[in-house]
């Protein structure tokens, strides 16, 4: 097959943000996965396990959404700062599990600082108060002489830390309070108006969007928000797919199935995006944010923790969505994968004092040098469509293309071959050449093969020799995602050449 990439035409940038990941107080998603406390025989730093931070720490995540989720509509945040000792233990209500309150706001904060990520905190709108989110906006941002601040600089820390993105509660639809779209935005602007004023000009807040099965809400949210909608920078919306089918034992009609949900996942997007521009104007462009998304399989209840398996299925799913997320990028602002650590469609899975990297965790690693790069015209001929047998699956092309071109005038194309039989080989022509591969990289394999601790390198990206990365004759095998970085001579530094 010929791809063609017009690299003459860059579009719209594709946002880091649309690479965030969320992490809630869900499962073994922070304690164990991300925080053992600093007494733990695993070694860590501050209580942060160190083989998690340091898988995390080389993917360069832009933003970590926390503490949640159905958890943030209960979480009250003074119960998680001050000597830990004195910290309340609670019962987590919608995930039946302990809550120490050992990680709190400074233990999140300071992981994001570890991480070089922006935090995105979700505020407690369901069982809280306007004055308890504007307190605790004060507490983060804040440098004034209060009482607040200078709790903070009891607990440990001086500066602020200008926490710029703000939800405002959680699925309030749902377990965030079961509330009615008008109701929730009365709320909102209750909420927002206190948040928005004591967390500084550079913030930016998060209203509580739709999920598919209450499409309306959007509309009825923001019809109900006239007068005070420069109260919402963004709305955000959720979208989980592979409900009802199996992690690893799936069969190849649901493997196509959970493909084909990409669209629906895109759909709901789109149709966010159509909607909030219909409620934009000159000097205030609202944005979609999808701020929940990935796979949920039947394994993932509240008895297991909501964990499951991860296999090169989901790192399929995860890159054909960040393709189709590129090609939103003009009103999709961020998305957040469900959730970083041994929850949903996570990055990595530990045990005890083990960790593996997920294919999906691979994923966010080859896909990196797409981030701040302008969209690139792409077009291919036509490829087969997955081999479905139904007809509501049918209609996914096998090959997905998506091409960036960075500031510093690298050229990134990621192929992704969804068949899980066939392969295919391609031709690429990229116009304003010549270009030279940088870099090739390949992950690929058996659609169910996944990481184990006893054999944690099954599904991990292989460097393709220059032979293989041929561009005339590029393979691409059943079942994989490639990644090329290629340069032009002329835009080398010397030192390169
Ligand atoms: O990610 C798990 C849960 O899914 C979140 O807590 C909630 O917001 C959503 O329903």
């Amino acid at each position: 097959m010929q791809v063609r990439v017009e690299t003459r035409a860059p579009g719209a940038r594709v946002s880091k943000h649309l690479y965030g990941q969320f992490a809630e107080h869900i499962g073994r998603c922070i304690y164990d996965g991300l925080w053992v406390g600093e007494d733990s025989t695993i070694p860590n730093e501050a209580g942060l396990r160190l083989d998690v931070l340091e898988a995390l720490q080389a993917l360069e995540l832009p933003v970590l959404r926390w503490p949640g989720g159905c958890f943030a509509d209960t979480y009250h945040w003074r119960e998680g700062v001050g000597p830990k000792s004195e910290r309340p233990k609670r019962h987590n209500l919608w995930w039946q599990q302990p809550e120490s309150n050992a990680f709190g706001t400074h233990e999140f904060l300071h992981l994001c600082e570890l991480l070089g990520c922006e935090p995105y905190i979700c505020l407690n709108v369901g069982s809280g108060s306007p004055r308890e989110a504007r307190d605790w906006v004060e507490y983060c941002n804040s440098s004034a002489d209060t009482e607040l601040v200078a709790l903070r600089n009891a607990n440990g820390r001086a500066e602020p830390w200008n926490v710029k993105f703000w939800g405002i509660g959680n699925e309030t639809w749902g377990c965030g309070g079961r509330m009615r779209p008008e109701y929730y935005a009365d709320l909102y602007r209750n909420f927002a108006a206190y948040v928005k004023a004591a967390a500084g000009p550079d913030a930016r807040l998060f209203a509580v969007g739709s999920f598919p099965d209450f499409p309306e809400w959007d509309e009825r949210f923001l019809l109900q928000m006239k007068g005070a909608l420069d109260l919402v920078d963004f709305l955000a919306v959720h979208v989980y797919s592979g409900a009802g089918m199996p992690a690893t034992d799936f069969t190849l009609e649901e493997y196509y199935r959970l493909m084909k949900q990409v669209d629906s996942m895109v759909n709901h997007v789109r149709r966010t995006l159509d909607l909030v521009s219909a409620f934009s104007t000159p000097s205030h462009k609202l944005g979609v944010v999808l701020d929940e998304w990935g796979t949920w399989y039947r394994e993932a209840v509240v008895e297991t923790g909501m964990f499951q398996q991860n296999t090169l299925q989901d790192a399929l799913f995860a890159a054909v969505s960040f393709h189709r997320f590129h090609e939103l990028s003009d009103g999709l602002c961020m998305t957040n994968m469900a959730q970083t650590v041994n929850v949903l469609q996570a990055l990595v899975l530990t045990s005890g004092p083990q960790a593996v990297k997920t294919p999906t965790y691979h994923v966010f690693d080859l896909f990196k040098p797409h981030r701040e790069g302008r969209l690139l015209p792409v077009s291919f001929d036509s490829v087969p469509d997955l081999p479905t047998e139904k007809a509501e699956t049918a209609g996914v092309p096998a090959v997905s293309v998506s091409a960036t071109l960075g500031a510093n005038g690298r050229l990134c194309v990621s192929l992704v071959n969804l068949s899980p039989e066939r392969s295919f080989e391609c031709a690429l022509e990229l116009s304003a050449g010549p270009w030279q591969v940088q870099q090739a990289r390949q992950l690929a394999g058996e659609l169910h093969a996944h990481n184990t601790f006893e054999a944690p390198e099954t599904v991990t990206p292989a460097d393709l020799s220059p032979q293989s990365a041929d561009l005339e004759h590029l393979d691409l095998p059943p079942a994989s995602i490639t990644m090329l970085e290629l340069t032009r001579p002329a835009d080398q530094p010397t030192a390169e050449r």
